[in-house]
């Protein structure tokens, strides 16, 4: 890693595997990974707990002001903490799910965000996840991946993950939720999630993590070796 290190920006919508994929790629080289949504979760999980109309912008920015948001190691995955609470696992919860894109609407949220984003790139190679990073967080990103895959395999994926922790919502309520998500997503004034021009486009639905991750790796070892 170190200031010499890459900026490797994985976008695309719910459930396409990024931050599994951003994960592994992080590691081979050594880099940062940053969970970009895991910050909106987090905004998100407090407003809720205080019981905040998620609309009100100003409202919600008096908590982000007073919510640093913090990444520390953790095995198997690391853990994300709202002020001083860890909500590792709260934010993965169905009623922040189901409300997060609401937040990640507002204008000002974004912008806050993204800069706290923007320092914790600067430090050096890091693989950030998200829906805006090769477009806004990190422009100038020297590898920009766009994942997609199909709405069924998406909640097909999501379905499995659940079932391991013991959650039931059935494929068709699943199904549902990305959808809805998606069109919140790229449907949103502020930042919507599209592929930027310089983005390269794979398709996970018929791949397998590895195969996904070599090809990623294949890219960022590619441009080292051009420098
Ligand atoms: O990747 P995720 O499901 O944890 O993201 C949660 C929500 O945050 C998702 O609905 C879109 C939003 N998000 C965003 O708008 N911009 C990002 N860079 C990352 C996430």
């Amino acid at each position: 890693s170190g200031s010499s290190g890459v900026q490797v920006a994985i976008d695309g919508p719910a459930s396409a595997g990024k931050s599994t994929v951003a994960k592994l790629v992080a590691k081979h080289f050594d880099y940062v990974y940053l969970d970009t949504g895991a910050m909106y979760r987090a905004i998100t999980w407090a407003a809720l707990r205080d019981g905040l109309d998620l609309n009100d912008e100003a409202a919600v920015m008096a908590i982000v002001a007073k919510t640093p948001i913090r990444f520390t190691p953790g095995q198997p995955d690391q853990l994300v903490f709202a002020g001083e609470t860890d909500v590792t696992r709260a934010i993965r919860e169905e009623a922040v799910t189901n409300n997060v894109s609401t937040v990640a609407a507002l204008p000002a949220v974004r912008a806050a965000l993204t800069e706290q984003m923007q320092q914790i790139a600067a430090a050096g190679g890091i693989v950030m996840d998200g829906r805006d990073i090769g477009t806004t967080v990190l422009p100038s990103a020297q590898v920009k991946i766009f994942l997609e895959a199909s709405v069924a395999e998406r909640a097909r994926r999501r379905f499995k993950e659940n079932q391991a922790k013991g959650i039931a919502v059935s494929l068709a309520t699943l199904e549902q939720e990305i959808a809805t998500r998606d069109y919140k997503d790229s449907h949103r004034t502020s930042s919507p999630l599209t592929q930027a021009k310089d983005a390269i486009l794979l398709d996970t639905t018929s791949l397998t993590v590895n195969q996904v991750v070599d090809k990623i790796v294949n890219l960022v070892d590619k441009y080292l070796n051009r420098q």
